[in-house]
């Protein structure tokens, strides 16, 4: 049977399945079900023999890395040859840069992550060059000597809990593990985080001390929270037991892929609102507008957790790079100019995305393989295999030169109860390499999932 035969006997059964059913999970799971033993069989052994076909190329592909290609990088190499380099070290307020001094960071800089955050100039900090090391501080600081200063430490109430909405960013589950803090997970939703979910479990129980969140473009699923959740997420301090915190991880805040990208709520002003300013810190930086990990790194939260963590980063350091500050603001001039800037990043990753998305369309739609996420900003696409085979798929894609994200990865300790969640990270290979890594890719979704069937 060749490609088009197979595709056509699919959309036959699409059709037939399409009548009863409206649901498109179950719709496609239906039309898998209808291939005769003897379909299946066909199919299986097509699918191998381009699965072979694959394999004896020899590729060398990755979609693993959810960092900027080098033609995104190279949109902010005036950083160092135009007037953000050439203005001199001299910031507004008269201070020399290249000199020591200034924790807080630079006014100019402070100012340009206030409105990236959308919070008051003082109460933010402006630091070096990555934000996750910022969460990492913030956390070791709260469970160590406490978020709110002498007797507020988390480790003195013995179990400290955390809720992870899952599918998540790994990064922010291998600090609560280093740090020992027991990972809860939570449904996430098309709104964010199932805030039931999270109520009640912040209700019952006042271990928990925390939550997750990257309410932009969600890491890996490209969610957006809704108006709703962010007010939901405001009240949540008073429900919470001591000392509980938010960390809202703003990392994809004008990451847009569109001209009417979603609008996010601001969470200070929900938390003002509620009178519950103190529970969430929020963080952001420039790595993903200007240069990955040489950007600058930004915290915000209210004076009584500025002024605890502030504590904490003066004996650590005397102040962050400046020099490096200055001159990003010469560069990024305000919001409206990092919008510019992201409209050209934009330009360059959304015919990767709709690559990503046609390639997916094209071999999986209708066929009951898996469904996955189409993100309107961000840096990834969430694929959700039948349950139990996203770690063969990324064997399968491995063993014919193409890297996925770990099975797993999105989830704490690595542990995806489904066994069906693979992250793409479709932004740093080039159209080409992309093009070719998610057609073999497509294959072993096929390949696993009709595998699967014949041994059902
Ligand atoms: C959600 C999220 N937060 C933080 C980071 C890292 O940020 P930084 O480079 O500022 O440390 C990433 C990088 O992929 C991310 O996806």
């Amino acid at each position: 049977m060749d490609r088009h035969r197979r595709l056509t006997l699919l959309r036959a059964t699409d059709r037939a399945a399409a009548v009863i059913l409206v649901n498109r999970r179950i719709h496609v799971t239906v039309t898998l079900d209808r291939l005769t033993p003897a379909e299946l069989l066909t199919l299986s052994g097509e699918l191998n023999d381009e699965y072979g076909r694959f394999r004896e190329a020899g590729f060398a592909l990755d979609l693993t890395r959810g960092k900027p290609s080098r033609s995104q990088l190279a949109l902010s190499d005036t950083l160092d040859t135009g007037d953000a380099a050439e203005g001199g070290f001299i910031a507004a307020d008269g201070s020399d840069t290249r000199n020591y001094g200034g924790l807080d960071g630079l006014p100019e800089a402070r100012e340009l992550g206030a409105t990236l955050l959308g919070v008051r100039p003082d109460e933010i900090m402006a630091g070096g060059n990555s934000s996750l090391t910022l969460m990492y501080l913030y956390l070791l600081n709260a469970w160590l000597y406490g978020p709110a200063g002498p007797g507020s430490a988390w480790r003195d109430g013995g179990t400290t809990k955390f809720l992870c909405p899952v599918p998540g960013y790994d990064r922010h589950f291998a600090i609560l593990e280093d740090l020992g803090i027991e990972m809860l997970n939570v449904r996430m939703t098309a709104d964010g985080p199932d805030m039931d979910q999270v109520e009640s479990l912040v209700r019952e129980d006042p271990t928990v001390k925390g939550l997750w969140c990257v309410p932009k473009y969600s890491n890996p699923g490209g969610e957006t929270y809704s108006d709703a959740t962010v007010q939901r997420l405001g009240r949540l301090g008073t429900i919470a037991g001591p000392h509980f915190r938010i960390m809202w991880d703003n990392a994809y805040a004008v990451h847009d892929l569109d001209d009417t990208p979603p609008q996010l709520d601001n969470i200070m002003d929900a938390c003002r609102a509620q009178g519950t300013d103190d529970s969430v810190m929020l963080f952001a930086s420039t790595s993903k507008v200007t240069r990955a990990g040489a950007g600058i790194a930004f915290t915000a939260g209210s004076p009584v957790n500025l002024t605890a963590f502030r504590a904490r980063l003066q004996t650590l350091t005397i102040g962050p790079d400046k020099v490096n500050q200055l001159r990003h603001v010469r560069f990024l001039r305000d919001l409206d100019g990092v919008r510019e800037h992201m409209q050209q990043h934009a330009a360059i990753l959304r015919p990767k995305f709709d690559l990503v998305q046609r390639r997916l369309s094209e071999a999986l739609d209708g066929k009951g393989m898996g469904h996955w996420s189409a993100p309107r900003g961000g840096y990834f696409v969430s694929f959700d295999s039948l349950p139990g085979l996203a770690r063969r798929i990324i064997n399968l894609a491995e063993d014919a030169g193409v890297k996925l994200t770990p099975a797993g990865a999105t989830f704490p300790y690595r542990r995806d109860p489904d066994d069906s969640n693979i992250r793409l990270a479709p932004t740093f290979p080039d159209l080409a390499d992309l093009d070719q890594a998610m057609r073999v890719f497509t294959v072993c979704v096929q390949l696993a999932s009709v595998t699967q069937r014949l041994a059902d």
